[in-house]
């Protein structure tokens, strides 16, 4: 009996903290065909999927540099962010606003990609390199999360922040992420959410737009909303805001 009662304490243990898979990536890309990430539909004749955000070559900008081989142009700013507007419950006080995104501060990328598109109207003529499969005129309009230079970030969930464990101690009703100079992507209990470093040698993660959401895959949970984990019950919320 003792030991069967030790057993399950064992179990729940590795459950809580050792028993979730480290996030590996996004997984298949090909779920983003027929989504709406396929912008194939709104570019007249266009064939290309992954051209709209990713191109193989840069020929017209050839010495811009944005990670992931980006193909939207990306944006200036100034974004404002969460608790400009005096949230005083907020714990953080490292976050930025993304378009401070660079070499030193590389997970600001991963919510200023987004924010490419995800501000406002983007046309042909915002594109760095049109691909022969991108065909000619037309026009996305996606939902505006960011606006520059108005509300911004400040009335979204926080992003371009660091998620530590310090942070989770601080708040008190956080989940404690796992963090360490060897996690090249660190990962959130159980949901396998990403959180970004600036830099590979960091050792923790940032909260990022891509944490939640998967640009490659609308629906693996019925959410038709780009998210990681199902949000049923609030359980991607629970994810990180439980102890
Ligand atoms: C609507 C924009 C968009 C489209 C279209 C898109 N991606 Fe991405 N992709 C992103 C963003 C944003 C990221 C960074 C965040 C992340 O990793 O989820 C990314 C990251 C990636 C990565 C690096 C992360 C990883 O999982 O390895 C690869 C590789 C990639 N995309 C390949 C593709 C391919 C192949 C296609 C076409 C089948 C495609 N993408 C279409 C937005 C897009
Ligand atoms: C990846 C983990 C993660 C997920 C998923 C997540 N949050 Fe958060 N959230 C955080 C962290 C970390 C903070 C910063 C807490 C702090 O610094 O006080 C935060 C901050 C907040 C705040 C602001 C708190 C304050 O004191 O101003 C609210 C409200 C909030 N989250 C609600 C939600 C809701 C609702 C969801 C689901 C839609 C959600 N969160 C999903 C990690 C997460
Ligand atoms: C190339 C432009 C582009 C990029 C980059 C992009 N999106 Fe989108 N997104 C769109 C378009 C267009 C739609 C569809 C809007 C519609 O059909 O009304 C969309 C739809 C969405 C939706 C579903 C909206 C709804 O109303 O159901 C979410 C969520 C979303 N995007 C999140 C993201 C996130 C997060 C990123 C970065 C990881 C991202 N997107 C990058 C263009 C983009
Ligand atoms: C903490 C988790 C979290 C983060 C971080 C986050 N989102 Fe979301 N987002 C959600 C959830 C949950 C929904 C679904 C809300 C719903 O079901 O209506 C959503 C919905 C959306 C939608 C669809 C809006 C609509 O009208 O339904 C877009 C577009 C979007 N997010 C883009 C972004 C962008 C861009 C960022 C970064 C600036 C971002 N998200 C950061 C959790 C997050």
């Amino acid at each position: 009996m003792k030991v069967k009662r030790f057993l399950l304490i064992v179990f729940v243990l590795a459950l809580g903290g050792y028993g979730y898979a480290q996030f590996t990536g996004d997984g298949s890309k090909a779920t983003i065909i027929g989504s709406d990430h396929d912008l194939s539909d709104n570019f007249t004749g266009a064939t290309a999927v992954c051209e709209f955000c990713h191109v193989p070559h840069k020929l017209s900008n050839p010495t811009l540099i944005v990670p992931l081989l980006w193909n939207v142009q990306v944006k200036a700013g100034p974004y404002s962010t969460y608790g400009s507007t005096g949230a005083s419950t907020f714990n953080a006080t490292d976050i930025r606003d993304p378009s401070t995104a660079s070499s030193t501060n590389g997970a600001a990328y991963m919510s200023l990609l987004c924010l490419s598109c995800h501000d406002g109207t983007v046309t042909q003529s915002n594109f760095y390199q049109i691909t022969s499969g991108m065909g000619g005129a037309g026009s996305i309009s996606p939902p505006n999360i960011g606006e520059q230079s108005s509300a911004g970030l400040s009335n979204d969930h926080p992003v371009d922040f660091t998620y530590s464990a310090a942070l989770a101690t601080e708040d008190g009703g956080l989940r404690t992420p796992t963090e360490g100079a060897s996690v090249r992507i660190p990962y959130v209990g159980a949901g396998n959410l990403p959180l970004f470093k600036d830099t590979a040698s960091a050792t923790s993660g940032r909260v990022e737009c891509a944490t939640c959401h998967n640009p490659h895959n609308q629906s693996p949970n019925g959410s038709g909303k780009f998210l990681r984990m199902s949000n049923n019950a609030s359980a991607l919320c629970l994810n990180c805001h439980s102890t």
